[in-house]
């Protein structure tokens, strides 16, 4: 297994529609490996083929719950929407809010050339989703409505975590207090 070097946003390669997988060969299988290990060296959730440079429909997608490897995938069901900020390995350091269906089911083929299903719900669905958009050229920066970067948004979470914090010491005070609303 090998790192390889992933594209970054201005990479014209990043743009282009990626061809299907017409046979699975051992290099399709060490680039499977190989974008594996090049995404956890990256912490990220997920990769596609292009980012890598090559233009096949290959994604990996690990959200926490194992490596899943989509060969050819095709978005068949989608349910529900959803807003969330998510990022992309080829953008660093910024993040963008993007909707998304909450629920969603990919046919694809796995490494051994049979076709799965794969269901994702939530982190899940967006991961499939901003991973199949790469094989069209598309970039979640495309869709998103608001774009921030990743210092501003944690300084931004952190301060909803205090101001949650002095809304429940609040709430407990006036339980203690016998539920008047004496401040
Ligand atoms: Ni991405």
């Amino acid at each position: 297994m090998a790192l390889r070097n992933i594209r970054l946003s201005n990479d014209e390669m990043l743009r282009k529609k990626s061809k299907p997988v017409t046979g699975i060969t051992q290099s399709t299988l060490t680039l499977l490996d190989d974008m594996a290990e090049t995404l956890y060296s990256q912490n990220g959730l997920g990769l596609a083929a292009p980012q890598v440079g090559v233009l096949r429909r290959i994604v990996v997608v690990d959200v926490g719950e194992g490596i899943v490897e989509l060969i050819n995938p095709e978005l068949v069901e989608a349910e529900g929407t959803q807003n969330c900020y998510e990022g992309c390995l080829s953008i660093p350091d910024v993040s963008g809010l993007v909707e998304r269906p909450l629920r969603v089911k990919i046919k694809a083929l796995n490494r051994n050339g049979e076709e799965f299903f794969a269901e994702g719900a939530d982190i899940a669905a967006i991961a499939f989703c901003h991973e199949l958009d790469h094989l069209d050229g598309i970039l979640y920066t495309d869709k998103a409505t608001v774009i921030k970067n990743n210092e501003e948004l944690e300084r931004e979470e952190q301060e909803n975590e205090a101001r949650r914090k002095i809304m429940q010491a609040r709430r407990e005070r006036r339980q203690a207090n016998g539920g008047g609303n004496r401040q």
